[in-house]
């Protein structure tokens, strides 16, 4: 059945969790210490202990990248609301939990942009595009956190701000965007766009 699997924090979290479980076999637990977690949450007919903690901070390290893998994404704050709005947007990202693993403050040029978004050429918006996108410094990141790629396409919420004053109020294109082009922040769409747009603006990275 299912596990139910917690990243646990505080001052010296691996011992303290440890000490609360108390010890390794369910049959020590009782006698040696009744009132630990192993005792107390014992199963009746299951020998085996119903509670894991981590051995050392490497074994915690390593079962928690396992459990709760990191995601990178691609993010960027478009020029106009870079000119306005960047603090308050980067205090949202950090909010949010994001860690900021890559920052750079940079004027697409029309090639860089033109590339970026080759998958719109030939659409009405395309030119209107790369000029809002080239009209001053864009601020470009990498952002990290478990699942980032989703939770930062749900933090910027939909593409048209009139839909997204609709459906995600708190979003940042509800709060920061001009209209559908000048839509304030621009997010990869999946795990591998991420990846060739960050290797487009950061070069082969070492994030991992
Ligand atoms: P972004 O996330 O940067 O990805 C592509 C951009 O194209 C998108 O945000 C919008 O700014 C723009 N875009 C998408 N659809 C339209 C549209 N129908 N009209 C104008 N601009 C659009």
């Amino acid at each position: 059945g299912p596990t139910l699997i917690l990243a646990l924090t505080r001052e010296n979290a691996v011992a303290h969790w440890r000490d609360l479980l108390g010890p390794k076999t369910v049959e020590e637990a009782m006698k040696e210490n009744p009132n630990s977690l192993r005792a107390q949450y014992a199963v009746s007919n299951v020998p085996i202990g119903q509670l894991h903690g981590s051995s050392t901070p490497d074994d915690a390290q390593k079962e928690l990248e396992f459990f709760f893998p990191e995601e990178h994404t691609f993010a960027l704050i478009k020029p106009a609301a870079a000119a306005k709005y960047k603090d308050v947007i980067l205090q949202k990202v950090k909010d949010a939990g994001f860690t900021i693993s890559k920052f750079k403050e940079e004027s697409l040029t029309r090639e860089m942009a033109a590339q970026f978004y080759h998958d719109h050429e030939g659409k009405p918006f395309f030119e209107d595009l790369l000029s809002c996108m080239t009209e001053g410094p864009s601020v470009i990141m990498v952002l990290t956190k478990e699942n980032a790629v989703e939770e930062w396409r749900n933090l910027m919420g939909p593409v048209d701000p009139e839909v997204a004053k609709e459906t995600s109020p708190e979003s940042i294109r509800a709060h920061f965007a001009e209209d559908i082009l000048s839509n304030a922040v621009h997010g990869s769409s999946t795990k591998e766009h991420a990846q060739k747009s960050i290797e487009c603006v950061f070069g082969e990275l070492d994030l991992d």
